[in-house]
């Protein structure tokens, strides 16, 4: 049977997500956007393609919920980007309508789908998305923790010069300022990074990993990175869809693990067909447990603000 995924919002991170789903024949996909036009034309582009590159996924692009219906995953991306004059809390406004309207749409067409949240403010996004959509917490997952140790991993490999394949890397926690990169679970090919590194330089690895979002959007000016989060959205997907059953760090909404309670934090998690299969509780020690909390914090206090003026 073919599969069926809808990506909703046409811009970078959605365009790109949709691109590299039909071009790993992961699943036909049906591209949303309110912008008329927009992902018509860009489905029909990528269409186009297929005979070039050799893929047979078929792709549509749609302003409407209705060609989404039976999808297997939904992938929101649809939002606002922060502008000038903008606080953080209009824009978590902003995009709180955005996320929890397409939600309820895209749940209505597809109800047994799983959701992989995308929109900023992620963590604060995925809350939204859960409660719009009424699923079950296994099928709402936010997209952070893949793209945020994909970077980790990235400044690595390159201090090291060694294969980026090799580095396998652990941030936890929100996605913002206060992301908790795990010194203790990064490695090279099982080697603890500890032994290849020196403090100073692990130190400002870190930082970088934490200002990685802040990197590019000095680069582009006018917009965020898109290439790295659609390749990390694309990587859960390909799991979920072939139950490949990886262990990913990815938002998810938390019952009392880490001690955390109705709050959606970047934990370890096993995403296979049924979405998180697994929520991977590892014990952590005082300092990273510390920073662990210091994120989860941030994330409340944006559902504080949310809870305070959306209900
Ligand atoms: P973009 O501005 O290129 O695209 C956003 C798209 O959403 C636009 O095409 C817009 O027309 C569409 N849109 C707006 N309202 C809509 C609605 N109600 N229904 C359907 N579509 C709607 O932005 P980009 O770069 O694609 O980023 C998208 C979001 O993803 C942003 O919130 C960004 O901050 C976030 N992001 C999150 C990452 C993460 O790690 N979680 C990484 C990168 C981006
Ligand atoms: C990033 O980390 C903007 O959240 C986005 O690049």
């Amino acid at each position: 049977m073919r599969r069926k995924v809808t990506v909703v919002g046409a811009g970078n991170v959605g365009a790109n997500t949709a691109q590299k789903i039909v071009a790993k024949e992961l699943a036909d996909v049906v591209l949303v956007d309110v912008v008329e036009g927009v992902p018509q034309g860009k489905g029909l582009d990528m269409l186009e393609s297929a005979p070039v590159e050799g893929y047979d996924a078929r792709i549509v692009g749609s302003n409407g919920y209705e060609e989404t219906a039976g999808s297997d995953i939904i992938v929101i991306t649809a939002g606002f980007p922060r502008k000038p004059g903008m606080s953080r809390d209009d824009l978590l406004l902003a995009n709180y309508e955005v996320v929890k309207s397409a939600t309820e749409q895209a749940a209505k067409q597809s109800p047994e789908a799983i959701l992989i949240l995308v929109t900023n403010p992620l963590d604060a996004m995925c809350w939204t998305a859960l409660k719009a959509s009424g699923f079950p917490r296994e099928r709402v997952i936010g997209m952070a923790g893949v793209l945020d140790s994909a970077r980790f991993r990235t400044f690595i490999a390159e201090e090291l010069d060694v294969s980026f394949e090799n580095v396998t890397a652990m941030v936890l926690g929100g996605h913002g300022d206060t992301m908790a990169p795990l010194v203790r679970f990064t490695n090279v090919s099982g080697i603890p990074l500890s032994e290849l590194m020196d403090k100073g330089t692990i130190d400002r690895l870190v930082q970088r990993t934490r200002d990685g979002g802040a990197e590019i959007v000095k680069y582009l000016k006018t917009g965020s990175a898109y290439y790295a989060p659609a390749a990390s959205a694309v990587e859960m997907v390909e799991s979920i869809l072939k139950d490949k059953k990886k262990v990913l760090p990815c938002a998810a909404y938390l019952e009392g693990e880490y001690g955390f309670h109705e709050l959606f934090v970047g934990v370890p998690v096993k995403l296979g067909r049924r979405g998180i299969e697994k929520i991977y509780e590892i014990d952590l020690q005082p300092d990273e447990k510390a920073a662990l909390k210091k994120s989860a914090d941030a994330v409340r206090e944006l559902i504080e603000v949310l809870k305070q003026k959306v209900q």
